[in-house]
């Protein structure tokens, strides 16, 4: 079918070299527009998306994300934008919630050509001392937690091709 959204869908793929421009306040906006408006369990709004470019807290970031995994590299890929997802911590959808935002955003950030590529880990990260100090300085209210991350931004290595899907992967029955 020939329709702008089913081919974008169909043709994100993850990102994982940026260039170091940032985005523009404009590009941002679009993406994280996107995220508010994905659907959440009861309608309630429940995620909170934090957008960070300032340098000293994306290197905060990349410190806590690489202790977490154990290695040296920049998990964020060298992206100037990180958006981090949180959501009420134990509720029944937080995962869910947090996570049609981070598909929307992906989604978005694609269709309008920009890279992007989920980065996880955030749930350890923000359950020490330091990841809820950097809660409080964001501003967020208290017991939330974080379900995912974006790396975002222009792209610098196009990603290979997607794996051919795997065999039955849906079924109709009619
Ligand atoms: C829940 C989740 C966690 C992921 N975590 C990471 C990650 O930490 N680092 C990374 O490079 N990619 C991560 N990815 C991206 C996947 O590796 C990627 O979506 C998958 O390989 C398919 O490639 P595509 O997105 O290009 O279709 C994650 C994806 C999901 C859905």
């Amino acid at each position: 079918m020939n329709n702008e959204i089913i081919n974008a869908l169909l043709t994100r793929r993850s990102v994982r070299s940026y260039k170091p421009q940032q985005v523009t306040d404009d590009e941002l906006r679009t993406v994280l527009e996107t995220g508010t408006y994905a659907p959440t369990s009861m309608g309630r709004q429940d995620p909170w998306i934090v957008a960070v470019q300032n340098a000293g807290l994306r290197q905060e970031l990349t410190e806590m994300n690489a202790k977490v995994m154990g290695v040296d590299s920049d998990p964020y890929y060298g992206a100037p934008t990180i958006v981090l997802v949180f959501a009420t911590k134990g509720a029944r959808n937080a995962v869910q919630d947090a996570s049609l935002a981070l598909g929307n955003m992906m989604n978005a950030a694609h269709a309008i050509g920009l890279g992007s590529c989920w980065i996880n880990r955030e749930l350890e990260m923000f359950d020490t001392p330091l990841g809820r100090s950097i809660m409080q300085r964001l501003g967020l209210p208290e017991g939330l937690t974080c379900v995912g991350a974006l790396s975002l931004g222009y792209i610098d290595k196009q990603p290979a091709a997607p794996k051919p899907r795997k065999a039955n992967y849906y079924r109709v029955v009619k």
